[in-house]
This record gives C-alpha cells, sequence and structure tokens, in this order.
C-alpha cells in the first residue's frame, strides 16, 4: 500500500511528512469531532488527515497569517506565482544580498509572501527566530532556487490547501497550546507534536520539562482522545518522559532520519514514538514490559 502525502507550501525543521502514513492509521475520529492541532507547524499532518472541522493553531503568528491569508483569498496561486517569478528573477541577479533584503524587510513589515520565499530559500528550510521573534535563518545559497518547475510545485501546492480551505470547515489560531487543548470537547480528536524534550532547543522552539507536564496534564483534563508525537530513543539515549509523564499512554515507534544537517554525519536516526490515550491496533502496539520495538512501516517510507 502507498500512501499519498500531500506536502504544504511552508516546510519547518520538525515536519512529519514521512510520519503521517502511520498517524493516519492510528487516528480514530468520532462522527462530528473537531480535529485539533495545537502545534500545527507546516501543517501536514492535519492537512493530510483532512477532517471535515478543525482547529489548527501555533504560537508562531506567521504561520497562521499565511493559511489566514490564503483562506480569505488574499493570497491566492496567481499571486503566488507572479511574487516568486519576481523574487525570484532577483534572487538569480543579487544572490545573497537580495536574500538578506528580504529577510530584513520581512523583519519589519510580516509580509507572508517574504515568509514563504525565506522559508524556500533559507538554509534548510528551517524556521528559527531570536528571542525578540527575528527570524534569523542563513541563506540557503541557491541562486537559482526559484527555477519555473520549483516555483510551479510551490504555487501547486499553494492551489491544494487553497482548495482544501475552501471545501472544509478549518480556523488558523494563533495561541498558546493551553488555549487551543482548552477549547476542546470531549469527543474532539487532538493531535499534538511540540518542540521534542532535550532536543532542538533554541529560542524559537524552547520546551522544557514544566511544559511537557502542563500539556500532559491539559491533555488529560480534556477528555478528549489525544495523540502525541515525540521521540523515543537514539543511538545514545532514550527519552525518560515517556515512562514518566506519559506512562498512561499507549506507544508505538518507528524509525526516522532527521536531516539536522548538510552533513552526513550529522543525520542521526531516530525512533519516533506516537502516544495515545486510547488503545492502539493491535498489530502495531509497542509492548512496553517487554521493550519490543516494531519497525513496521519502513516500505512506506524512505530516507
Ligand atoms: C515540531 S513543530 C510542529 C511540526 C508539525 N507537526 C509539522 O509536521 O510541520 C512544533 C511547533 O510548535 C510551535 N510551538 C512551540 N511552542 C508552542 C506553544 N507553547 N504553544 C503553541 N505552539 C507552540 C512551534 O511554533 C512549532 O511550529
Amino acid at each position: 500500500m502507498i500512501d499519498k502525502v500531500y506536502v504544504p507550501p511552508l516546510k519547518n525543521q520538525g515536519i512529519k511528512t514521512k510520519l503521517v502514513p502511520l498517524i493516519r492509521q492510528h487516528v480514530v475520529m468520532e462522527n462530528g469531532a473537531i480535529w485539533i492541532e495545537p502545534f500545527m507547524g507546516s501543517g501536514v499532518v492535519g492537512f493530510n488527515i483532512e477532517p471535515e472541522k478543525a482547529i489548527f493553531a501555533d504560537i508562531n503568528p506567521y504561520i497562521i497569517e499565511f493559511y489566514n491569508q490564503i483562506k480569505l483569498g488574499i493570497i491566492t496561486p496567481e499571486i503566488v506565482r507572479s511574487y516568486l517569478e519576481k523574487e525570484g528573477k532577483l534572487l538569480a541577479q543579487m544572490d545573497e544580498q537580495h536574500y538578506y533584503f528580504v529577510r530584513e524587510r520581512f523583519n519589519k513589515e510580516h509580509a507572508p509572501l517574504d515568509f514563504l520565499f525565506l522559508n524556500r530559500s533559507c538554509f534548510n528550510g528551517m524556521m528559527r527566530f531570536n528571542k525578540e521573534y527575528v527570524f534569523n535563518v542563513p541563506y540557503g545559497h541557491k541562486p537559482e532556487r526559484f527555477s519555473k518547475g520549483y516555483i510551479t510545485k510551490i504555487v501547486n501546492q499553494i492551489s491544494h490547501v487553497s482548495f482544501l480551505l475552501k471545501s472544509h470547515s478549518w480556523e488558523f489560531i494563533c495561541q498558546p497550546f493551553e488555549e487551543t487543548i482548552g477549547m476542546a470537547r470531549e469527543n474532539d480528536f487532538i493531535y499534538c507534536d511540540p518542540p521534542y524534550i532535550g532536543r532542538h532547543v533554541d529560542y524559537y522552539d524552547s520546551w522544557d520539562e514544566s511544559e511537557e507536564i502542563a500539556l500532559h496534564q491539559a491533555l488529560v483534563e480534556s477528555n478528549a482522545k489525544f495523540m502525541l508525537s515525540t521521540w523515543h530513543h537514539n543511538d545514545f539515549r532514550k527519552n525518560e518522559y515517556i515512562s514518566s509523564v506519559w506512562q498512561d499512554c499507549e506507544v508505538t515507534t518507528k524509525e526516522h532520519f532527521y536531516h539536522v544537517g548538510a552533513k552526513e554525519k550529522n543525520r542521526n536516526p531516530v525512533v519516533e514514538a506516537l502516544l495515545t490515550n486510547y488503545p492502539l491496533n493491535e498489530n502495531t502496539k509497542m509492548k512496553r514490559a517487554e521493550g519490543e520495538q516494531l519497525n513496521l512501516f519502513d516500505t512506506l517510507t524512505s530516507k
């Protein structure tokens, strides 16, 4: 079985494209349930689950503004094409000078199209900000980035998401996770993908034990079904929070490569975990007591 996964127009460092098939397999939504995603990031998970009703939220205001402008028809595929053709030409002519010009302009004006441009031409498609929320990712050094084919690819991604937004009842809200989880009703489904505790730590993605505990508590208090993405272990250590904070959850795992650097040696294999507060399909469940680990889905993914 090959699961088609739609890739959205904005990328980020924790993007879950490769985990969508596994997540999709374990989502259990009742009739009338709302999909609630408090850490939407790129949105790739919910956009592929395609629930009828959804609340997508994130603390990053630029992601939310980007999707709200698509929803309102302010950003359209045609507008994206002509913007990227113009800015792409300038990038090809002026190289990094233009990248840093757009970065400065974005940090003053916060235009969503500039956010898209930076996201697709910065180093490794990262979203990173300093503590004043200034976008600070360096240039990806690809002056020919916005080729005709690449622009068409992005425009198609915009077209698909525009279509999804027209045909579904989805809201995009900028707020901290506590408020988003507070909106859940008992039969809703909450999918959480917070910054990974003990891993990517910077001002933008800072996440500590108190937040991990607060997240668990908010989820339990919501009484909704929930699923959490986190890391299980890598070659050097394991995520101790799975057996402490999340000990009341079911666990399934999957091996995954994170591309956190251009160099091969920086690509540490990480075993990803999905935790749920409801029973998982019998055949993919991890038997906690035996520490047995199943990697059943390698055929669905590539590195
Ligand atoms: C790992 S990323 C989510 C990735 C997403 N699932 C994807 O596939 O693209 C975590 C997201 O959580 C957001 N975030 C960090 N702290 C938050 C908080 N306290 N409340 C809400 N969102 C937060 C970040 O802005 C980031 O977009």
